[in-house]
């Protein structure tokens, strides 16, 4: 696919122009004081979620010219792409079919095999592996002796099912304990394995690859403890989560469940990744689950790119990124139970979109992925708000909220309408700022921020938000012309660390760095 490169079409000069012309000192309140209508026009209403944009640093003639940049940048035809299974992670010649995990069959979509895919084959191993393991759930949910479920898994195979799981205790099946172990670290797994008996735990390896040192190791260290503990019946107490189902044979895992190269790890929480979830909400919680994200899908596929959502957030990055040369953005979940959605996030924005190089592999004369960090609401507001109301940098901040609390609101009376209040008033602080003459208590204002409501934190709406932040990050991959699908920047460190492992036996430091050498000999000093 021939395309021009974002700051080369026409909309991006409109773009710089319009930002030196004005863009730079666009003021959110004054533009809220000259129109009534500010809050309808920058708002959107998509599955599930519904998005305030309304106190971004943005207006009618810079959305029009983001939506002339994405039209240029073919971004319609890259959507359709993706859609179509064409090999569009072309630096490992994959296509990126993550949406056909939680379609409902193919007919009712109007999806036809081409010469370049096989969407319809791939749809029926979907439906069939699906079927299965969530068959399994449910013999999980439904055996009493398993009151444990260890996820061993790293990467897209810990952070996505383990956000989820957490967002949806309130659906969680009593009597089962859900744990994720991940780092390398030992002190991880021995703290979750000192509290388990092995006839009572199942554990699940997640690995896409089947080959991640923290994951086989961690697998090994589990396997053995269960056979030390005495532990009988491996088939019975072990699963694998796998593309690589041979490797997990090998490993001694005859229960398996697949998935394909056409699943991208940190898209990979709508396949077997996810079965901690599926034990965790039920096999009907977790068509649930797909179907929300399904209907975001059909959003970003259907909608007009001016009503878009994942179009527009995705837009707002470019903007921020490349035009007000804002270099993070501050999550914030007004929720509890979603702590771990910026940590999710992380991964997928920064693993994505993360890269100095376009998609043939040239330069970037421009900047890519934000820094995306941030903790549930209200505790990051006694930590580091503070830097966010008044610090030098202006950091757009995403706030999300849920209108109806998980607990009965009789139970905590009032909780929830104090959550609600802080979300709305610092997404308010950031915007109004306050004038104050002495200077410490001159707060600027005028800083962006996104607010995106959910009606409840349902199975179905944490498919939809997920889904939405898949797209986005698509949306602003695609402007920037990079692969969001590939991650060989993981890969230098991987290799590194396998040439000083031996190093810290041997005490070999010949070849390495001064710094590097150094450390290793404090380490192995006596
Ligand atoms: O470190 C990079 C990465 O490949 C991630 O993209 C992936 O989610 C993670 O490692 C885990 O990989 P696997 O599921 O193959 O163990």
């Amino acid at each position: 696919m021939k395309r021009l490169r974002c700051d080369q079409t026409p909309a991006w000069a409109a773009l710089q122009a319009y930002f030196d012309a004005s863009g730079r000192q666009f003021d959110a309140r004054a533009a809220f004081a000259q129109d009534a209508r500010r809050f309808e026009a920058f708002s959107q209403d998509a599955p599930h979620v519904f998005a305030d944009l309304s106190k971004n640093l943005i207006d009618a003639d810079s959305q029009a010219l983001l939506l002339a940049l994405a039209r240029q940048c073919g971004l319609e035809q890259q959507r359709d792409a993706m859609f179509a299974g064409e090999l569009i992670n072309s630096t490992e010649q994959r296509a990126v079919m993550h949406f056909l995990l939680r379609n409902p069959p193919l007919a009712q979509e109007g999806y036809a095999p081409s010469a370049t895919n096989n969407i319809a084959e791939a749809q029926g191993q979907v439906e069939a592996t699906l079927t299965a393991m969530l068959a399994y759930a449910e013999q999980v949910r439904a055996d009493a002796a398993i009151t444990d479920i260890v996820n061993i898994g790293i990467g897209g195979s810990d952070l996505g099912p383990q956000m989820a799981v957490l967002a949806l205790g309130e659906f969680a099946a009593a009597g089962k304990r859900l744990h994720f172990v991940s780092n390398i670290d030992g002190d991880e797994l021995a703290g979750v394995l000192r509290r388990l008996k092995p006839g009572n735990t199942l554990f699940l390896i997640a690995s896409k690859t089947f080959t991640t040192l923290e994951t086989m190791t961690n697998a090994r260290s589990a396997k053995a403890w269960f056979e030390a503990q005495g532990g009988q019946g491996i088939a019975r107490h072990f699963a694998a989560l796998t593309t690589n189902v041979a490797a997990a044979n090998d490993f001694g895992i005859s229960t398996t469940f697949g998935f394909w190269d056409w699943v991208g790890g940190r898209y990979s929480l709508w396949s077997a990744i996810g079965l901690p979830l599926a034990i965790a909400i039920g096999a009907a919680g977790f068509r649930e689950f797909l179907a929300g994200a399904h209907a975001m899908d059909a959003h970003f596929r259907g909608a007009a790119l001016e009503d878009n959502l994942p179009v527009r957030l995705g837009l707002l990055d470019v903007w921020y990124r490349n035009f007000h040369g804002f270099s993070s953005r501050s999550i914030a979940p007004y929720s509890s139970a979603l702590r771990r959605w910026p940590a999710y996030l992380q991964q997928l924005e920064m693993e994505s979109n993360g890269k100095r190089v376009d998609i043939d592999g040239q330069p970037l004369p421009f900047d890519t992925s934000p820094v995306l960090w941030g903790e549930p609401g209200t505790n990051g507001q006694h930590a580091y708000f503070q830097m966010l109301h008044q610090g030098t940098s202006v950091v757009p901040v995403e706030f999300v909220a849920v209108k109806q609390a998980a607990h009965a609101p009789n139970d905590l009376p009032g909780h929830h309408a104090k959550l609600l209040a802080n979300a709305l008033a610092q997404a308010q602080a950031l915007m109004r700022g306050k004038a104050d003459a002495g200077g410490h208590q001159d707060f600027p204002g005028n800083r962006p921020s996104t607010f995106l409501l959910l009606e409840q934190l349902t199975p179905a709406s944490l498919g939809a938000l997920i889904a939405l932040h898949e797209h986005r990050v698509f949306v602003s991959g695609a402007i920037w012309g990079i692969n969001s699908f590939d991650q060989w920047g993981v890969e230098l460190g991987k290799v590194l660390a396998r040439d000083i492992e031996p190093r810290l036996h041997s005490g070999d430091v010949s070849g390495l760095d001064g710094s590097t050498a150094g450390l290793l000999q404090r380490l192995l000093s006596t």
